[in-house]
Order: structure tokens, then C-alpha cells, then sequence
């Protein structure tokens, strides 16, 4: 037994000077340029949503799906958001697509988390992406208006559409 974990931790050492030797003479592939593997891709969304899930409020969006709320939030999505994320006139962001993990396109395919989750990405970022903590920019009631038009991308008033349209008028 005592053998046994003595293997153990030795393997474990020298499995962790490998790793490191490995990273310190530079093989590992750290170009944003390469395409995720489709098992990394698996492994880092189902924890990144599964952490979601776990540390999201408990609560519905505050805000009402009214035209002047969903405005507000196709304004915040236009000028904030839709470089990386996609807007009608250029649905596949080139920009977006260019990162490690790349951004999802939502013209393309619509983001499926519930508001709380969508909420909870949106204000702390993703660690080790391009998405940033809108936290640090928005206030809560801007990321849920942000929110409330995500959900809302397929049933769009024409005036929030004809919005969406336009040039952003700032960026982030
Ligand atoms: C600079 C680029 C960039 C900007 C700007 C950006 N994002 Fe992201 N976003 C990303 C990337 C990259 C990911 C993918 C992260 C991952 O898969 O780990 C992401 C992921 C997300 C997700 C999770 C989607 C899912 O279901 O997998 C949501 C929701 C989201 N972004 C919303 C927004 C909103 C809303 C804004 C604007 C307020 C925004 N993003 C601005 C790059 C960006």
C-alpha cells in the first residue's frame, strides 16, 4: 500500500515537471488563430454553464418587455456588443470570429442560457476570453435591457429593428 501511494505522488511530480517543462520551452500552441477542438469546445462550455447555473441570481429580468425597454436594449447590443457578437447587415463578425474560443454569432444562432444565466456571463465576462466583464461598464439595469433583447431577437418591433440598423454610435 504505502508502495502504491508512493507511486502516486511520484507520478504526480513528475507528471507536473513534464507540464511544466513542456509550457517553459514554448511547444505549447497558444494562437488565437487555431479553431478549438470540438472536445475543447464541449469541456470549456458545459463549464462555463454549468458554473452559470450555479452562480446566477435566482430571479426573472426586472424589466418589462416594453418598445422603449427593448430600444434601450438594441442601443447597448449595437454599440457594446454586436462588433464581436454580429449585427443584421454583418451577421458572421469576422472580429468575432478571430478569437480563442470564438465569439458566438447571435444573428446566426440565438443565444438558447436563461435570462438569469445570460445575466450573470454578461456582467462577470469569461475568464480567459474575449468577452469582457460588462460589470465593470454597465449598470445591472443596462445588462438586463441587453438581456431582454437577446431574448427577444426573433419578435423585434420594426422600430427597434430599424435601431439595430444603425451605425453604432460608440464603441465599448
Ligand atoms: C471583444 C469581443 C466581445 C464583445 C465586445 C462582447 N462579447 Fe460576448 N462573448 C465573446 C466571446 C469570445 C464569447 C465566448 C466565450 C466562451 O465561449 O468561453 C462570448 C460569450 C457571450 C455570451 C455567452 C453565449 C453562450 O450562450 O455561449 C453572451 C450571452 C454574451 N457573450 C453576450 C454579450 C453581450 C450582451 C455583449 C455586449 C454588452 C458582449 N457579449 C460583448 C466576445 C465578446
Amino acid at each position: 500500500m504505502r508502495n502504491f501511494v508512493q507511486g502516486i505522488v511520484f507520478a504526480l511530480i513528475a507528471l507536473s515537471i513534464g507540464g511544466w517543462v513542456y509550457l517553459r520551452l514554448g511547444f505549447a500552441d497558444l494562437r488565437a488563430k487555431a479553431v478549438p477542438s470540438w472536445f475543447e469546445s464541449e469541456i470549456s462550455l458545459t463549464a462555463l454553464y454549468a458554473a452559470a447555473a450555479r452562480h446566477a441570481p435566482a430571479v426573472h429580468n426586472p424589466i418589462q418587455a416594453t418598445e422603449a425597454n427593448l430600444l434601450n436594449g438594441a442601443r447597448l447590443y449595437r454599440d457594446k456588443c454586436a462588433d464581436c457578437h454580429g449585427r443584421p447587415d454583418n451577421p458572421l463578425s469576422d472580429y468575432g470570429a478571430s478569437f480563442y474560443p470564438p465569439a458566438p454569432q447571435f444573428m446566426k444562432v440565438r443565444p438558447g442560457l436563461p435570462d438569469r444565466e445570460n445575466f450573470y456571463i454578461i456582467k462577470n465576462g469569461v475568464r480567459r476570453s474575449a468577452m469582457p466583464a460588462w460589470g465593470n461598464i454597465m449598470a445591472d439595469s443596462e445588462i438586463w435591457e441587453v438581456v431582454l433583447f437577446l431574448t427577444h431577437l426573433d419578435g423585434l418591433p420594426p422600430a427597434v429593428d430599424r435601431e439595430l440598423h444603425k451605425p453604432a454610435l460608440s464603441s465599448p
